[in-house]
């Protein structure tokens, strides 16, 4: 991980509960005590209400750049409300089929849009971030959607978040899980896809993930079916190693790797 953004965790509201909250935060992440003036740094951690934000911290910034997950409104909520097909790139390039979830490993889950909508389809789905920051909007997005009747249950009965490096966490695995899926930035991404504001802040946040090729031989050699890594439609496959099939996403696509069926004892991998 290559992050060279600072992050400082700014508090100013008079609640204590929220005072609590974010020294609690600051200690997780080896942060400094939450503070009203923060001086130097290229983002703020803070909460509004229950939901933690991270804003840049430049006053000549519109203040629409701040960020925050959320599931239970916004382009997620409206992915879950309209499409929850198992039809969809996503779920096909994973293995789900009728009768059949897999047991996910999501093992870079950065805003946990793609988890959420595999367990929204009834996988259970373990989501590793090892980016502190993100990892701690994850969290918050996640706690959020407790009191959701739907939402809150999908969360609190098939997904599991850590704050882990993937690779250390596969290594001490004796856990089996079908399919491992991989998103990892992507060092070329082009100007269209780092449009998303989300994208731009991941990409500062989590650096480029040049590490990823080592991680996709982790997963190759951890998964019980496959391992599917999300690639820009017309990028190179990660690391150079080609896969089994590709499925075709709008602005995507889905490498599979199919693991030879001695590790995989019943269901046929597709
Ligand atoms: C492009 S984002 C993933 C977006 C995600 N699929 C979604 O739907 O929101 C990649 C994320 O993977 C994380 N990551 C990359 N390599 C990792 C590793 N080896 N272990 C844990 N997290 C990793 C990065 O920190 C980053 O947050």
């Amino acid at each position: 991980m290559d992050c060279s953004a600072t992050v400082s965790i700014r508090f100013d509201s008079d609640d204590e509960g929220i005072k609590t909250d974010l020294a609690r935060l600051a200690d997780q992440l080896g942060l400094p005590a939450p503070a009203r003036e923060t001086g130097d740094c290229d983002y703020l951690l803070t909460m509004n209400g229950e939901r933690l934000e991270l804003h840049r911290n430049d006053p000549k910034v519109s203040r629409k750049t701040r960020l925050y997950v959320d599931f239970l409104s916004g382009p997620s909520y409206y992915r879950y409300v309209n499409n929850r097909t198992i039809r969809q790139p996503l779920a096909r390039a994973v293995g789900i089929r009728q009768g059949y979830r897999p047991i996910l490993l999501d093992a870079t889950a950065g805003f946990g849009e793609d988890s959420f909508v595999l367990a929204a389809l009834g996988c259970s789905v373990t989501m590793l971030e090892r980016s502190p920051i993100i990892w701690a909007l994850l969290e918050n997005g996640i706690k959020r959607c407790r009191s959701h009747p739907e939402i809150g249950a999908i969360f609190s009965r098939r997904v599991r978040l850590s704050r882990t490096e993937a690779r250390q966490f596969l290594a001490d695995c004796k856990q089996p899980f079908d399919t491992i899926y991989l998103d990892p930035m992507y060092p070329h991404r082009t100007k269209s896809s780092l449009n998303r504001q989300n994208m731009r802040v991941l990409r500062e946040l989590a650096g480029d993930d040049s590490d990823s090729g080592l991680l996709l031989d982790a997963a190759l050699t951890h998964a019980r079916k496959r391992v599917t890594v999300k690639r820009p439609a017309r990028a190179e496959s990660l690391g150079g190693v080609e896969p089994s099939f590709s499925i075709a996403a709008r602005s995507s696509r889905y490498d599979i790797y199919l693991i030879p069926q001695s590790r995989s004892e019943d269901d046929p991998p597709f």
